[in-house]
């Protein structure tokens, strides 16, 4: 699974062969530019899911349900992700938390739209865990961690993401389920593995995180691409003859 925000990179994720794409509120930081994704609304990913939608034909499409858009009642979260399904396009929705989400997972789930679960470190609960940091390292919190993976799994969800877990909790809980799972800093023993497209293609502004492996370094691609260009205009270097619909300039 990797994440796309927009068009293009919905087509070309999809047309290198990956099974999922997921719309991920990680636009907030990726292309959006805030610090974190609390600020991701609904209707930010209604918009980039339906951009994505039309780039992608084969991946199963997968939207983030964003901060608090499923965790004040059911009823709320079946409508929201209803408009993610209906208005983006997406063939399934995806929600962060364990029991706490429960009722949501059932709702949704009941009404026919597929869930995927989200474990670990959870982004939009930052200030609760105190920033972003592994998961589940006291007995306490891994077994809580491994009950919660269960009950997403009895509530209804198809799969879950586990973020930056040790990666023998994150064996643990994946073979405790029937379900598979889908790793992001948590080790090799996942049944998938998920990468944010733009630490994937070293397209971030940030150090990337120690479990990141850069395929590409596409941002300083983009920044000698763009000096090239502003460097051939300045020097009448660009356009050339063979760039204009007349010979005679
Ligand atoms: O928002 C996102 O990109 C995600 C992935 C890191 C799983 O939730």
């Amino acid at each position: 699974m990797v994440t796309a925000y927009d068009y293009p990179t919905g087509r070309l994720a999809d047309e290198a062969g990956v099974d999922v794409v997921l719309v991920g509120d990680s636009l907030g930081n990726t292309v959006l530019g805030y610090d974190g994704t609390i600020p991701v609304r609904l209707e930010d990913m209604v918009r980039h899911t339906a951009a994505v939608r039309r780039g992608v034909q084969r991946a199963l499409l997968v939207a983030d349900m964003p901060f608090m858009t499923y965790k004040v009642t059911a009823e709320d979260a079946l409508r929201n992700a209803a408009r993610l399904v209906q208005e983006g396009g997406a063939e399934a929705v995806k929600v962060e938390g364990g029991r706490e989400v429960a009722e949501a997972v059932r709702r949704i789930t009941g009404a026919g739209i597929p869930v995927m679960g989200h474990l670990g470190l959870l982004p939009q609960s930052v200030h609760a865990l105190s920033g972003y940091q592994v998961q589940g390292r006291e007995t306490d919190a891994a077994r809580r961690l491994a009950e919660d993976a269960l009950v997403l799994q009895e509530a209804g969800c198809f799969c879950v993401v586990l973020e930056c877990l040790p990666c023998e909790l994150a064996e643990r809980v994946t073979a405790s389920l029937r379900v598979p799972t889908i790793g992001i800093g948590s080790g090799a023993g996942c049944g998938g593995q998920v990468l944010v497209l733009c630490d994937l293609l070293g397209l971030s502004f940030e150090k990337p995180a120690r479990f990141v492996k850069e395929y590409a370094h596409i941002g300083k691609q983009i920044t000698k691409a763009i000096r090239s260009f502003a460097r051939d205009v300045r020097e009448g270097a660009y356009p050339g003859p063979e760039h204009t619909y007349s010979d005679k300039c």
